[in-house]
């Protein structure tokens, strides 16, 4: 299969043949990468059990790894969940369109394929222009996991689509790189209360806002057996060096990271470290990859997987990162890094 790269915008009239060509695509049961405010995502019919299964195929993800059901207008939630609480319709006018996705109770039209053979149903509506016209010209109901093939860092820019999926979807929609960088917030609305399965963007204090109770699932780096959601079990994001973090004073986690780097390099591997731009100057003999200031932690979670994945192609075998238990987004960033290191976190414990 070709995969072909095309251009989008934003605007409804300069992308109104990009979006035609796309929804031909979709409605014909194939497949369209695409942007999305929180990371690029694998698109296809979310009523359709073929398509679904090609979403499957294409990424290479085990099929009871249920989909996120996309949608562009509120009252589309109606259409595929039943018994949706009073307090969703409150986290929708706050957060949707954005980057948060909500679990219900699935109508029948969603096939189990879409779900993983779950009788609930994950929605999300995107803020991101381009996909909304996607979804919109599409017919509405757009199932996409982020688009990296499963186990990668997830996709922020087309060019890391087309390293995943050339010749696995029909079109790759380039709308630039993606704001956020980090895949969206999960709370599950049919527990009571409603129950935060992954971190992101909406940390928790946003849905203490709103929200009278709220209940945090195990940590997604850390469940095992029995996630509430099941792409927690996989691992996640790693990149093909082992990555191990660092965290404590800074000072300590600088020495301990350039011992470990020494170490390495004496057996001839190729190394890396993963720093704050106010720490980058402290190591030595290994590449060291600026991630963004602590002092803008937006940038810090734009940046992770991208990272993840210049480290791959510089055939890094050892990764060395700092923590990064930033204010707002510490929680989502720490999930991700933790799943990308299977959990490997070495503690500096403070001397006194
Ligand atoms: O930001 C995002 O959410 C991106 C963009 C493309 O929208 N999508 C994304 O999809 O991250 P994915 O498939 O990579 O991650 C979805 C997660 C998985 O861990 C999956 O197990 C969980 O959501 N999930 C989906 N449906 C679920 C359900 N009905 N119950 C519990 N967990 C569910
Ligand atoms: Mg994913």
């Amino acid at each position: 299969m070709i995969t072909r790269v095309v251009k989008a915008v934003g605007d409804p009239v300069a992308d109104r043949k990009v979006m035609e060509e796309a929804a031909g695509i979709i409605k014909a049961g194939g497949l369209v990468a695409i942007p999305t405010e929180t990371v690029y995502g694998l698109a296809g019919n979310a009523l359709d059990p073929a398509s679904a299964k090609r979403i499957y195929a294409a990424k290479g993800r085990p099929s009871d790894n249920p989909l996120i059901v996309h949608i562009a207008r509120l009252e589309d939630i109606d259409t595929i969940a039943g018994d949706i609480p009073e307090e969703a319709y409150k986290l929708a006018e706050r957060f949707w369109p954005g980057p948060l996705t909500m679990i219900f109770h699935k109508k029948d039209i969603v096939p189990r394929e879409t779900t993983g053979g779950l009788e609930t149903v994950a929605v999300r509506f995107p803020v991101n222009k381009i996909a909304q016209e996607f979804i919109l010209a599409s017919g509405g109901f757009i199932a996409a996991p982020s688009a990296n093939v499963s186990g990668r860092p997830s996709c922020t820019t087309a060019a890391h689509c087309m390293e995943d999926l050339d010749g696995r979807v029909e079109m790759i929609i380039d709308g630039g790189e993606v704001g956020i960088g980090l895949e969206s917030t999960i709370v599950d609305m049919t527990v009571k209360p409603p129950c935060i399965l992954r971190q992101g963007y909406i940390n928790t204090q946003m849905l203490k806002e709103v929200l009278d109770g709220i209940d945090r699932a195990e940590g997604e780096a850390t469940a095992k057996e029995h996630p509430k959601a099941p792409g927690m079990k996989y691992r996640h994001y790693a990149p093909k060096g082992r990555l191990t973090i660092v965290r404590g004073n800074t000072e300590g986690v600088a020495n301990e990271i350039n011992r470990l780097v020494r170490e390495r390099e004496r057996d001839g591997y190729i190394t890396a470290v993963i720093a704050a731009h106010e720490n980058k100057d402290r190591y030595e003999g290994a590449i060291v990859k600026d991630i963004g200031s602590l002092r803008d932690e937006d940038m810090i979670a734009h940046r992770l997987f991208a990272v993840l994945r210049e480290l791959d192609d510089a055939g890094v075998e050892y990764i060395y990162s700092e923590s990064f238990d930033t204010p707002r987004l510490g929680e989502a960033i720490m999930d991700r890094l933790l799943r990308a290191s299977g959990n490997s976190i070495h503690e500096i414990k403070e001397e006194c």
